[in-house]
């Protein structure tokens, strides 16, 4: 008998979702139906949070609870600081953010209660204690101390100013913001597939979402936008170069790699073929960054290495291609982006999680086998 494989599961429909729609015919993303170019347009990211998990926008009540809840569960949890502090300072700050969620499972009192109430009370829960993990990763690399969260400050001021110890202007925060509601759900990408074959085990929430942030950690997934500044500093970033000598550069750099069969980070999609829908307004985001820190010759990279993509094999860029640089110019160091987008995909994976646990059948594949005939010692 001969199975059909589908390797990588390309175009398999491996169940149904009602968390989000990708049509790639229509270049289009829907949250809950609603196009994310308008929420990241609109919307506080705490919103669309709550759009996430409860499938409706908050009204107004909703919205006031949630914002206080949000904000008195932002400090670093001592128990999980100390288990940073074990961790080497040259380790992957994804390897941080894995660790920090093993660790907050591990002692959150309704690990193992799995009620739709306990895992949407652990997902406010993490989605709140996360970015401290993060600013405080990036400051301990910086021989930094710990900045305690601020209640006056909404989400994404309060992830900057932990980061960096001061208010960021409200540019910065805006383009963080939209970052933070682009990068949030995606359908069944690998880490959120991932969190649901997990989940589809009956294990407890934050073992599915260290999972996921095992997948998302790769350069095919989450650490592209990682690799994208890599590609950019292996280039040369250059302050003072003009815009149009450093697309030349990018584009000869750009030509170099294909000639030579590398995959560039940050282009192409399994699903998108003509165009990533998040894109358009994540390169409007940067394009403020830019404008705001004056670093016209950042997009000279940007573009010359886009041009030179477009004209060799007519991939286009994805998500992480603008993410990337928009989170360095905000003064992330690179290692932190990653950390950054499970900040953002918490939403989408405990929504993930809670569906899957609503209506779960074991995710179970079969395999061909391909090894040697029966044979005996
Ligand atoms: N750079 C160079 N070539 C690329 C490419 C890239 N980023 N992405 C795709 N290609 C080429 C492949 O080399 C392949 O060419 P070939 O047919 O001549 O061998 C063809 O396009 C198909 O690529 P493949 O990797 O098989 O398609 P996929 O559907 O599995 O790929 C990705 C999806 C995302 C894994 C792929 O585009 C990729 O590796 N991109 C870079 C990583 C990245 O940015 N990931 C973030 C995704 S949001």
């Amino acid at each position: 008998m001969t199975e059909e494989i589908h390797k990588g599961l390309a175009g398999v429909v491996a169940d149904h979702t009602a968390v989000s729609k990708v049509n790639p015919e229509s270049n289009s993303l829907l949250y809950r139906g609603y196009p994310v170019q308008q929420l990241a347009a609109e919307l506080a990211f705490e919103e669309v949070a709550l759009l996430l998990w409860n499938g409706e926008l908050p009204d107004a009540a909703q919205k006031e609870e949630f914002r206080a809840f949000e904000r008195s569960h932002r400090a670093l949890d001592p128990r999980v600081k100390s288990a940073i502090d074990l961790l080497p300072l040259d380790c992957h700050p994804m390897d941080v953010g894995r660790t920090a969620v093993s660790v907050l499972g591990a002692n959150h009192p309704l690990s193992e209660d799995s009620s739709p109430e306990a895992e949407l009370t652990k997902a406010k829960e993490l989605f709140a204690a996360f970015p401290a993990v993060v600013a405080y990763d990036q400051r301990r690399r910086r021989q930094l101390q710990l900045v305690e969260p601020r209640e006056d400050l909404d989400y994404s001021q309060n992830f900057l100013w932990m980061t960096f110890g001061e208010e960021a202007p409200e540019e910065v925060v805006d383009a963080f913001r939209v970052s933070m509601v682009l990068y949030a759900e995606h359908s069944f990408n690998a880490s959120t597939f991932t969190a649901r074959v997990v989940t589809s085990t009956l294990a407890d929430l934050h073992s599915a979402v260290t999972a996921a942030i095992g997948a998302l950690k790769g350069p095919l997934h989450g650490g592209a936008n990682e690799a994208v500044m890599h590609t950019f500093e292996e280039i040369g970033i250059n302050p003072a170069e003009t815009r149009e000598d450093a697309a030349a550069r990018a584009k000869a750099w750009m030509e170099q790699a294909l000639a030579e069969k590398r995959k560039v980070m940050g282009f192409g999609h399994r699903v998108y073929k003509s165009g990533d829908s998040r894109v358009p307004t994540m390169k409007q985001a940067l394009d403020a960054m830019v404008d705001y820190y004056g670093r016209g010759e950042l997009m000279g990279l940007y573009d010359g290495l886009e041009a030179a993509m477009g004209e060799a094999k007519n991939i286009l860029p994805n998500l992480d291609y603008p993410a990337g640089p928009t989170y360095h110019l905000m003064g992330f160091d690179t290692e932190m982006f990653t950390p950054l987008f499970i900040a953002a995909r918490i939403t989408g994976w405990t929504a993930h999680i809670a569906e899957q646990r609503a209506n779960n059948a074991l995710i179970r594949p079969l395999s061909a086998y391909n090894g040697p005939e029966e044979r005996h010692l």
